[in-house]
């Protein structure tokens, strides 16, 4: 059983991957004797302060590696990527950890501006550009890889307000099942994870008043009521999952299918 959940050998990169469920994500694959390179824009968090925190909580030194790029550049993840095979190896699982929201509002008062901008990270640097790149590689070299995209429980009951996200990880779903087909011939597996709700950078002041003192917002309660399991999902709940989907020797048959992590959200009802 511990070799079907065994990465040793695969080289995994995670964009976004100094953000809460990237670098939890980090953690799980670097305990299972995976190395990983983490891509970030490095605004938000300190990649620096990633690796230490990995490092101290995996005793993995030397196996984690960080690189500042913008995964909505194109030409930043081409270099970016040249980079990682250059210096340390070929990828063999993509996980595209790029994504979030930002604000909500009305349909009719939605910033035109901001809808797109949503859409384009969630999209383009979250999955269409990192899969066009990677992918082509992996097809040119015959690499049987491995792609792990981030959908929501938005890609399935859309949240209100928040329209340009619930359309984008709609669209995650639809790409992730899409692109599983595109690329089964070239034994390229795409899946992707759906974690209910989890307390990320991006999404933080939409759920707490106060992150510290963990006051919820009027949002976060009614999240919470609308969650069987009655409280937020912590990101080491998402491990199993990502390392399942990682492993070709527990998941070599598996393409096209999103998982979700949600406490039962999705389930609720009266
Ligand atoms: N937290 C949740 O409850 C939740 C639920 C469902 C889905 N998700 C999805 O999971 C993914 C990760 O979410 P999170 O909550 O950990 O977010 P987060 O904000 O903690 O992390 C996102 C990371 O992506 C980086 N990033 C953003 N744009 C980038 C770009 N263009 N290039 C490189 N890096 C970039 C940020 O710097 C940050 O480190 C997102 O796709 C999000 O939509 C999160």
């Amino acid at each position: 059983m511990i070799e079907l959940f065994d990465l040793t050998g695969e080289i995994i990169l995670i964009t976004g991957g100094t953000g809460v469920i990237g670098s939890s994500f980090a953690k799980a694959v670097l305990h299972a004797g995976a190395e990983v390179i983490l891509w970030s824009r490095g605004k938000s968090t300190s990649p620096e302060e990633v690796i230490k925190n990995l490092e101290e909580k995996t005793g993995k030194q030397g196996k984690i590696f960080s690189f500042k790029v913008d995964t909505s550049d194109r030409e930043a993840v081409e270099t970016g990527f040249r980079e990682i095979v250059d210096t340390i190896g070929i990828p063999t699982v993509l996980i595209n950890g790029v994504g979030g929201n930002r604000g909500k509002s009305s349909f009719i008062d939605t910033d035109l501006d901001l809808f797109e901008e949503i859409l384009k990270l969630n999209l383009f640097g979250g999955l269409v550009i990192p899969t066009q790149v990677i992918a082509k590689y992996w097809i040119e070299h015959k690499i049987e890889g491995s792609i792990i995209n981030l959908a929501s429980s938005a890609s399935y009951v859309p949240l209100s307000g928040v329209w340009a996200y619930d359309a984008a990880k709609a669209a995650v779903m639809n790409l992730t099942a899409a692109t599983a087909k595109e690329f089964a011939p070239y034994k390229i597996r795409v899946n992707a994870i759906a974690p209910g709700f989890f307390a990320g950078i991006q999404n933080r002041s939409l759920l707490y008043e106060n992150y510290g003192k963990k006051t919820l917002t009027e949002r976060g309660k009614a999240i919470i009521n609308h969650t069987p399991f009655k409280r937020f999902g912590n990101p080491e709940e998402l491990h199993g999952t990502v390392v399942f989907l990682a492993s070709r020797k527990a998941s070599g048959f598996i393409t096209g299918v999103t998982i979700s992590v949600d406490g039962g959200y999705l389930v609720d009802n009266i």
